[in-house]
């Protein structure tokens, strides 16, 4: 409480110093939250601190005592009027012994430059805050699915199988490569034939959705795309929920809902970190999510989707792509359905099977499956799931017209054999969410270490 007059350590880094004549004042940021505390030395009382604070710059980590007192600075309820201050670690802001300056000096600093230092960009206001946000949205999804009943299951991160048949996969080898030539090499690795990072949690997410009714995973995922855009990294984070006896409406429901308790969430809970990327990254974030969060979700099929694409073309030929049913929707499609035609968050469904997974649930229509997309302003896809397909004649014969090989799926296929059910389920990327919610631009800048093709650092 203000005015209480026991003392008080408080401990961080130091942001900012102001000598004045008569007073120092220090900023202090400990990353508990965005706003740093005053602390202020009256230079006659704690002539003692003024010896230490002197060459102190941004980045040293100090402990000060002091007590609480209501502050006359504008824009602050209280600050500490501090009595000591003890050195914990040194930030020098000029090379010293051959270390060279605190790079993160008080100056506006480049995303770009900050990526090139991940091992302190965590120190600035920006990646404070995406990381506080991101940490308040993970219990945020925890929160979401224990209260409906979900088991959160792990799901393993080395595997045998392509989930998306995608085949961006990363080999996992104890074999020495210099010496390995062609695949019969694998039967003589670890695990006694080829193994690889996952991409996806879903398929062993499905076998105990057909045991406990309803699992989510949480857990990472891995994906050699080249791809260096603002919206891919090669490790990122996937929200896989997969519901039994659900059909692709009821997972649309979820998808929907659990969006909006994600924004109603961090709406409540980070206010302060939000109004921050409101004012120095987004304008008009704040008011965006609390519209998306009231509103229920827009849902078009793939075809009304296309029909809307091919009359823009018509129109103004203004797409690099030209959309033509069959083709996948390319981001600059999915930034006009989101940003033009619907102007938020929509729900795709039906897409043509052959630019989805062998698992899906084929329509009656024998051309498209039950898949459902859900597209964002500012970054396209953010979800992708679908109803399964648990017919095994079915799901055998389109694996077989892909050409995947049934004794690798086996294992799967037994879902069909045994107590088969409609089930449904989706992913969510972790990584896109906190992008959405933060409006950060990039998605390297919302995970602590990004890994990208041809950047570990
Ligand atoms: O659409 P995807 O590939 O779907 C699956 O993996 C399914 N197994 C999900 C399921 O039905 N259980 O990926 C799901 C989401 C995407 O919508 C996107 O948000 C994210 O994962 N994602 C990526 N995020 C960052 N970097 C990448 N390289 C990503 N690839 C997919
Ligand atoms: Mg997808």
């Amino acid at each position: 409480m203000p005015g209480d007059s026991r003392e008080l350590k408080i401990r961080g880094w130091v942001k900012t110093k102001r000598d004045m004549k008569k007073t120092v004042f220090v900023d202090l940021n400990d990353g508990s939250c965005l706003r740093s505390i005053q602390c202020t030395f009256d230079q006659s009382l704690t002539p003692d601190a003024a010896a230490i604070l002197s060459p102190l710059g941004t980045g040293a980590s100090v402990e000060i005592t002091g007590r609480l007192v209501p502050s006359p600075a504008p824009g602050q309820e209280v600050e500490i009027a501090a009595s000591s201050i003890r050195l914990v670690g040194d930030a020098p802001g000029e090379e010293k012994n051959g270390i060279p300056p605190y790079p993160l000096q008080k100056k506006r600093h480049s995303l770009e430059f900050l990526r090139e230092i991940p091992q302190l960009r965590g120190r600035t206001n920006t990646l404070g805050a995406v990381m506080r946000v991101r940490s308040a949205l993970a219990f945020a999804v925890h929160r979401f699915f224990h209260d409906r009943g979900y088991q959160y299951l792990h799901t393993p991160v080395i595997t045998g199988h392509d989930a998306e048949g995608a085949g961006a996969m990363f080999r996992v080898t104890t074999l020495d490569m210099t010496a390995t030539k062609g695949a019969a090499a694998y039967a003589g690795d670890f695990f006694g034939g080829e193994s690889f990072l996952t991409v996806s949690g879903q398929l062993e997410a499905e076998t105990y959705a057909t045991a406990l009714s309803r699992v989510y995973t949480f857990g990472p995922a891995f994906r050699a795309e080249n791809s260096s855009t603002p919206r891919h990294l090669a490790e990122f984070w996937m929200i896989e929920p997969e519901t039994a006896f659900f059909d692709l409406t009821g997972n649309m429901d979820l998808a929907e809902d659990f969006l909006h308790w994600c924004l109603g969430t961090i709406l409540d809970e980070c206010g302060e970190d939000l109004e921050f990327f409101n004012d120095r990254i987004e304008p008009g974030l704040i008011g965006t999510l609390r519209s998306v969060q009231a509103s229920p979700f827009a849902r078009i099929s793939y075809t009304d989707a296309m029909a809307e694409l091919e009359k823009a073309w018509t129109r103004h030929g203004s797409f690099e792509f030209k959309p033509r049913w069959g083709c996948d929707l390319q981001s600059e499609h999915e930034k006009f359905l989101t940003e033009e035609v619907i102007r938020g968050p929509v729900i795709v469904t039906g897409y043509p099977k052959e630019i989805k997974a062998f698992y899906m649930k084929l329509n009656e229509d024998g051309k498209t499956v039950r898949a459902m997309d859900v597209l964002v302003p500012r970054l396209g896809e953010i979800i992708g799931g679908s109803e399964r397909e648990e017919n095994l004649e079915v799901l055998m014969r389109r694996m077989e017209e892909l050409g995947i090989k049934e004794d690798r799926y086996n294992w799967y296929l037994d879902l069909r054999r045994y107590g088969t059910v409609p089930h449904s389920g989706f992913g969510l990327g972790f990584e896109r969410l906190v992008q959405y919610i933060t409006g950060m631009a990039n998605i390297r800048d919302v995970i602590p270490y990004p890994r990208a093709a041809g950047q570990l650092y």
